[in-house]
């Protein structure tokens, strides 16, 4: 790691943010070998200076990384903090210590396969439009597409200003008495709302949402509002997608 500014290395161990982080330095909450320092800008090396909050308790050191996935239901915002006080995905990860976030987003009303992880550079490779993780979703349509309306979506089509990378979509139920039809649709790509801008743009609305699957990744043996964490193995497979 080398030299690093203090209040960067502070926050990279998941203290707080680094705005916080200088706050608590400049108080003389903290100290670098045995020493109250009070200079934000302090540089420090983690491999040999002892960082310890001032009474000494507790050593600040870089916490351990973790990635987790939750099954989210619906009616959950994921976001760390709620301005407006609605449930947020945080609130299901009971018993998580580590100070995760989420990788990506699902809208409030979509269900499924959620990341969670505190290691930065994961979560910058996950979320990056050049990786190109491979997400499965199965949507509930009110209308049932036509096949040319399905070659559409497969073949790539215009949302707002943006026109869709080929998709695999395939039609598990189609129920005309009813006029519902159930799609799995297997993207590459992330774009806000997505899926449902895909379905509206072949005439349909979507009635539920859920995303089965991530990378090497699905859902199985895992609740509504359950969350585990993942293996070694589920990382790597990930990453190397
Ligand atoms: N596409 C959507 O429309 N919503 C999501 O939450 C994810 C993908």
């Amino acid at each position: 790691m080398g030299m690093i500014r203090l209040q960067k290395y502070m926050a990279e161990c998941g203290i707080a943010s680094r705005r916080k982080c200088e706050e608590m330095i400049a108080d003389g909450l903290i100290r670098v070998n045995g020493d109250i320092v009070t200079e934000p800008g302090t540089k420090v090396d983690p491999l040999v200076d002892k960082i310890e909050f001032k009474n000494g308790k507790k050593e600040i050191k870089p916490e351990k990384k973790v990635y987790l996935m939750l099954n989210k239901p619906v009616g959950y915002v994921t976001t760390v903090k709620d301005e407006k006080g609605r449930s947020t995905v945080m609130s299901l990860l009971k018993g998580v210590e580590e100070k995760v976030v989420p990788v990506g987003r699902l809208d409030m009303y979509t269900s499924g396969l959620l990341l969670f992880s505190n290691d930065g550079e994961f979560i910058n490779k996950v979320t990056h439009p050049s990786h190109e993780t491979t997400k499965t979703y199965v949507v509930k349509t009110r209308g049932v597409p036509s096949e040319k309306d399905l070659e559409k979506l497969r073949n790539g089509i215009k949302i707002e200003d943006y026109t869709t990378s080929p998709a695999k979509v395939e039609m598990l139920l189609q129920d005309n008495t009813n006029d519902i039809a159930r799609l799995r649709i297997e993207i590459h790509e992330g774009r806000n709302r997505q899926v449902r801008k895909m379905v509206q743009a072949i005439g349909l609305s979507t009635i539920a949402l859920k995303r089965e699957s991530v990378g090497n990744l699905s859902l199985d043996g895992l609740n509504k509002g359950e969350w585990r964490y993942l293996s070694e193995e589920e990382v790597k497979g990930i990453l190397s997608e």
